[in-house]
């Protein structure tokens, strides 16, 4: 389709893909931090949020299945680029004291592109009268933002105070 003629509708499917990828990157991540961190809470915290990330990932198939796609997912640099951060500090960090911080500081960073993703989907699907598309997107939005706090709650009483 030539660029001029798409819509709303096309930067939604498009949008919808590109997080989708972004999701199922993130949950092979996620055991990895889940096995670096050092303490117990945090290490729960990832596993938790593995355990939400299949179910974001199963609303995201709803959801293509309301507009009629098969889900697929598209390269999502941003993410990639976020998780290889991650990576760097996993490695850079290993058997450091500040490791939790910096495992914190880059799930943070995932979480906020998932709530600027979701956000923006949400706003779209009902632009778009898609009202039962929004409401699954909306219930991932909550998680996410909820998994933002946790995760400062985190660093905030245990991770940041023993990093130095
Ligand atoms: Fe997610
Ligand atoms: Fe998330």
């Amino acid at each position: 389709m030539p660029a001029k003629d798409k819509t709303l509708d096309d930067l939604f499917i498009d949008t919808l893909r590109d997080i989708y990828y972004a999701e199922r990157k993130i949950l092979k991540a996620l055991p990895k931090m889940q096995r670096a961190a050092q303490s117990e809470k945090l290490a729960s915290a990832f596993e938790d949020h593995r355990e939400e990330t299949e179910t974001h990932i199963e609303r995201l198939q709803k959801v293509f299945d309301l507009v009629g796609k098969a889900p697929r997912g598209k390269t999502c640099d941003a993410i990639e680029g976020i998780i290889a951060e991650g990576e760097d500090i996993m490695q850079d960090f290993k058997d450091s004291p500040a490791l939790d911080a910096g495992l914190i500081s880059s799930a943070q960073a995932v979480e906020h592109y998932e709530i600027t993703r979701y956000g923006t989907l949400r706003r779209w699907a009902t632009e778009l009268k898609m009202k039962e598309a929004a409401d699954l997107l909306s219930k991932t939005l909550d998680e996410e933002s909820a998994t933002d706090k946790k995760l400062t709650k985190i660093a905030e009483s245990t991770a940041n105070v023993a990093a130095h």
